[in-house]
């Protein structure tokens, strides 16, 4: 399989809860490397680019206020196969129906609040690599 690259965010629920070296441990030792990271505060303008997809569903207001109401903690995750990879440990979208030992069944409250997110497409995580990092704050090992 290639090595791919995938953006994942720990989203603020899960950085107020104090797991983000958890969760960042779940991808490594997976076999995922962490090929570039930061801590940022989305605006609101961020928020809604990032999930400009949703613009036009029903929870769109709420999530974007989720997204912005602490921070994030943003990385670039690099591996075989990382984009299903990281899908997989995340578990589903909603936490309720999330596998036993996913990220989501073990930290995430409600699918509103569901501890991360990752790219679902190899399109996607380029154009949200970039939106988040240069190509110069990339370190691929
Ligand atoms: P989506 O891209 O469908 O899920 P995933 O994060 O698993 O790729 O949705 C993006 C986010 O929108 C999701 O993580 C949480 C939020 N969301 C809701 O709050 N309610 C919903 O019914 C859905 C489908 C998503």
């Amino acid at each position: 399989m290639a090595i791919e690259r995938t953006l994942s965010i720990v989203k603020p629920d899960a950085v107020a809860k104090n797991v983000v070296g958890k969760i960042v441990d779940r991808f490594e030792s997976a076999g995922l490397k962490v090929v570039a990271a930061k801590m940022k505060q989305l605006s609101r303008a961020e928020a809604e680019g990032f999930y400009a997809v949703h613009a036009a569903r029903p929870f769109f207001k709420d999530l974007v206020d989720f997204m912005v109401s602490g921070p994030v903690f943003v990385q670039v995750l690099e591996g075989e196969g990382a984009i299903l990879k990281n899908r997989d440990l995340m578990g589903a979208t909603d936490p309720k129906k999330a596998d036993k030992g996913t990220i989501r069944a073990d930290f995430a409250e409600s699918i509103d609040a569901n501890a991360v997110h990752g790219s679902d497409s190899a399109e996607n995580a380029a154009i949200e690599i970039a939106y988040f990092f240069p190509a110069s704050e990339v370190y691929s090992r």
